[in-house]
């Protein structure tokens, strides 16, 4: 088994957190010691009102706010801009020792990305940094979130084909707030074409569980 998967979106927005709250929740139902982790938090001013305090309240998982995020940011802009804003500017060696503990204390992890790929996380005079760095540095696979409905062929396969560039390993894609129309079902038909990865999820508006076959659960463990 892998040490966890790197969760991103084809933008902001997009149910990140959401679909990260509940593979959080479908793990430790199947009796798995979970974890989450994201490096930079913008727009909350404390980690219980923030997307790490959604996960662990929908997923009940018990690790403790602090060891959940690294950077928090009150602003709600993108943390490069957020840091120089407010200071405390996002140190990839933190990132990495914060998320090599959470991995420690858990089985797996789920990681959340900021904003889409090409989110900045550092941009100043002494470092510049995108979300693809983290990625990287972290050596996780990701698993790419999506908006089901109007412009998502568009946005994903830009994002996969970025991906690919960057030679950044995808396990697949989960459409959120998908329902059964003929769009959304010719959006899953045309996304799986032009990128050659496999829908692991199609996730209905208010979801409440994960629709993830076992194989799929499989593929996001790597086993
Ligand atoms: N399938 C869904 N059903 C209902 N609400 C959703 C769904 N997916 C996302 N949302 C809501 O949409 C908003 C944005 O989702 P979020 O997960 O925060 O996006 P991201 O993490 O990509 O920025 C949140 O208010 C979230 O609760
Ligand atoms: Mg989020």
């Amino acid at each position: 088994m892998k040490k966890g998967i790197f969760v991103i979106g084809t933008g902001t927005d997009v149910g990140k957190t959401y679909v990260s709250a509940l593979l959080v929740k479908a793990m430790r139902e199947a009796g798995m010691n979970v974890g989450y982790y994201k490096a930079a938090i913008s727009g909350a001013d404390s980690i219980p009102h923030s997307d790490a305090g959604y996960v662990k309240q929908v997923s009940g998982i018990q690790q403790p706010d602090h060891t959940m995020v690294s950077y928090l940011y009150r602003t709600a802009v993108s943390p490069h801009l957020a840091a120089r804003m407010e200071g405390n500017p996002v140190n990839l060696s933190r990132v990495m020792s914060d998320f090599n503990w959470v991995a420690e204390m858990h089985d797996f992890v789920v990681v959340e990305g900021s904003g889409g790929i090409l989110c900045p996380i550092r941009d100043d005079a002494h470092t510049c940094l995108f979300l693809e760095d983290v990625i990287q540095a972290l050596g996780l696979d990701t698993l790419l979130v999506a908006d089901a409905g109007l412009g998502s062929i568009n946005a994903v396969g830009l994002t996969v084909s970025y991906l690919k560039q960057k030679h950044i390993p995808t396990v697949g894609l989960l459409l959120n707030r998908f329902n059964d129309s003929l769009m959304h079902t010719d959006n899953r038909t045309m996304i799986e074409k032009l990128t050659g990865l496999p829908t692991l999820a199609c996730i209905p508006q208010n979801a409440d569980c994960l629709p993830l076959s076992p194989d799929a659960l499989n593929l996001i463990k790597g086993v």
